[in-house]
């Protein structure tokens, strides 16, 4: 009998497909995401099979070595920068990822963020609650319309894409996009058009959005530098991972004001946050949820489990990464 362990818990749907195949599945009851140490105790417990872990999850030498037996990690998350690519591949161990979950609910948030940080909804939010309208003022909480303004997008795949096709359509923007490929999906929507330098998008855009995946050469890809380069009045949204922007930049950026706003769901050293980030007014944050619908968390579940199932079953899973 194959077993599997799911280092938090997840929607029952995925829970049900392992044990329907006669998988033992242990999970993880923890309240927060497993330290490493905890995570190597419950590895070394049991012979597993397989692993369905999270974003949080560290995979690395030590965790291969403490889990010999462990033929596939699973990862419950489109990005997948907490595997050791190089480690699993010397030790044959297959990774994979979800890599359409949740991707039209990352780009609804991303909106969201825009649309908070433009319309200062939560500042006005803030206001109200705090008993300080005493009626109409035209000076107030003025923001920015997005209809017609440029909007600079930092990678162009699935989400990207979506991010792109709801400025066109929805707000008439023009929108620009960088990647280091092009993409010709992207590139058949009305009003949107590749710029060969993230110079030219940062320095054009009233609104940039990060849809880039954390990997070596986007590690603080939007450094000191290149925040210089955006306008006064832009806005930055980052749904991505947070260490492609420098988050202490960043916080300097939006304290002298060289930019206007940001809006973030994913943080430099998740989930820790740059100190002096949460006391602007001048961002929004959230706490990684751009994908949690029960929809979105419930595929994830889905293509999570049948990447174990197909390589336990039919020898290879769908969404390798290695
Ligand atoms: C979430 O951040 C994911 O990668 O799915």
């Amino acid at each position: 009998m194959k077993k599997v362990f799911i280092t938090r818990r997840i929607p029952q749907n995925g829970i049900n497909m392992l044990r329907d195949k006669g998988y033992e599945v242990d999970i993880s009851s923890n309240e927060s995401p497993l330290t490493q140490e905890e995570f190597i105790t419950f590895l070394k417990s049991k012979p597993y099979d397989g692993v369905l872990c999270m974003l949080s999850d560290r995979i690395d030498a030590k965790v291969f070595d403490a889990a010999p037996s462990v033929r596939i990690f699973s990862n419950y998350a489109i990005g997948f920068d907490n595997f050791d690519i190089v480690e699993a591949k010397k030790r044959g161990v297959y990774l994979t990822n979800t890599p359409h979950g949740g991707v039209d609910r990352v780009a609804e948030h991303t909106w969201a963020l825009i649309l908070a940080l433009t319309c200062r909804i939560v500042e006005g939010d803030t206001y109200t609650r705090e008993g300080k309208y005493t009626g109409f003022d035209p000076m107030l909480l003025q923001g920015m319309k997005v209809s017609g303004k440029v909007l600079g997008l930092i990678g162009a795949g699935r989400i990207g894409t979506e991010v792109a096709r709801i400025g066109a359509s929805g707000f008439g923007m023009r929108v620009a996009y960088y990647d280091i490929v092009r993409n010709e999906k992207i590139e058949e929507l009305q009003n949107v058009t590749y710029w060969p330098t993230i110079e030219d998008v940062l320095k054009q855009s009233d609104i940039v959005s990060i849809h880039v995946p954390l990997i070596a050469s986007t590690r603080h890809l939007i450094d000191a530098e290149r925040l210089k380069l955006m306008k006064e009045s832009s806005f930055i949204v980052n749904t991505s991972r947070g260490a492609v922007i420098d988050e202490t930049a960043l916080v300097e950026a939006l304290k002298t004001g060289a930019i206007m706003g940001a809006g973030l769901d994913v943080f430099e050293y998740e989930p820790g946050l740059t100190s002096g980030l949460t006391d602007l007014k001048n961002v929004i944050v959230t706490p990684h949820i751009a994908s949690s619908t029960a929809e979105a968390r419930q595929d994830m579940a889905r293509m999570s489990a049948t990447n174990i199932i197909e390589l336990f079953e039919n020898g290879r899973p769908i969404d390798v990464i290695q």
